[in-house]
């Protein structure tokens, strides 16, 4: 129940899906927690729910004036801020790479990587200054393998592990430790394919694609909160520079056994020879 006990928050995209799980886990584990998001109504309602250990700033997370006043906020309510999730994200641009406009390449690239670069920004010189802190961003499997996810999205979400294992290499002599969260497929809005998705569709998401699971269902908003918990607090540590994948066993690829080609059909082996031998 103390795990964050003393500790401040800031959680970008805190009003849905997993951040909204992640700011409960952390209030309940004794957090402070700025709830940072476009949607007011769901925004409010949560900070309101979960009463004076958190508070709601309205913010886009791809403008660099919202961040700043963001952080000097929470600063000024908390008098500190010791953990920033950098979540907030959407689909982005989907389709083909022809058809991509550059209004939508730039749109997408804000929300998911210039959202991250602007927390990085407005938190170190505040964790530089105390000799602590702990930043965590939401990437996803997407952004490590192509073909998860659409393009932009997927090179967003690489660009922010390197983003992490860049800043993490900065700000380590200050006691700052930097990490990323990558999740598979996760029971929430953005996953069953709109922002507005209701429980029945979120349900029928998790029905839809159980059986394509290691562990037979999909993520929940927990599992995440769960690990970003771990990381917000000081059983990590020594732990700075990595990306955690966090996707029931999806990334490790689909069994042998799915592939028929391979398992069943023998082949002629073929031996490469270097030209001229
Ligand atoms: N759900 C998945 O399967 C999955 C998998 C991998 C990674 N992720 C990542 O996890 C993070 C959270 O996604 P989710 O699944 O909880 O989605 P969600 O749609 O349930 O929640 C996203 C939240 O971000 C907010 N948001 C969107 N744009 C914003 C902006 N410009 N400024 C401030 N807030 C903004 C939304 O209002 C919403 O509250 C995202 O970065 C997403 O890319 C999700």
């Amino acid at each position: 129940m103390d795990r964050l006990r003393g500790k401040v928050a800031v959680i970008t995209g805190g009003a849905g899906g997993i951040g909204a799980a992640t700011v409960r886990r952390f209030v309940e584990e004794g957090a402070q927690v700025t709830i940072a998001d476009l949607d007011h109504s769901k925004g409010r309602a949560l900070a309101e729910d979960l009463g004076p250990a958190t508070t709601f700033v309205p913010t886009d997370v791809s403008r660099e004036e919202d961040v700043a006043a963001m952080v000097a906020e929470t600063e000024s309510r908390f008098g500190r801020i010791d953990v920033l999730l950098n979540n907030a994200g959407f689909g982005g641009a989907l389709g083909p790479i022809e058809s991509t406009s550059v209004a939508d390449y730039d749109l997408t690239m804000d929300v998911l990587l210039k959202s991250v670069f602007l927390g990085m920004k407005h938190v170190a010189p505040r964790m530089k200054a105390q000799g602590s802190g702990s930043i965590i961003s939401t990437s996803s499997v997407g952004g490590l393998r192509a073909g998860y996810a659409p393009h932009l999205y997927s090179v967003a979400k690489s660009a922010v592990i390197h983003l992490t294992r860049s800043v993490a290499l900065e700000l380590g002599e200050h006691g700052v430790r930097v990490n990323a969260i990558c999740p598979g497929l996760i029971a929430t809005p953005l996953a069953a394919g709109r922002s507005d998705a209701d429980a029945t569709r979120i349900e029928q998401l998790r029905v839809a694609s159980a059986a394509s699971q290691v562990l037979g269902r999909v993520g929940e908003p927990d599992d995440v909160a769960n690990t970003a918990l771990f990381l917000a607090g000081d059983e990590s540590q020594w732990i700075t520079g990595q990306h955690f994948v966090v996707d029931g066993g999806f990334e490790a690829g689909p069994p042998w056994s799915q592939w028929p080609e391979f398992a069943r059909v023998k082949r002629p082996v073929r031996h490469h020879r270097p030209p001229g031998r």
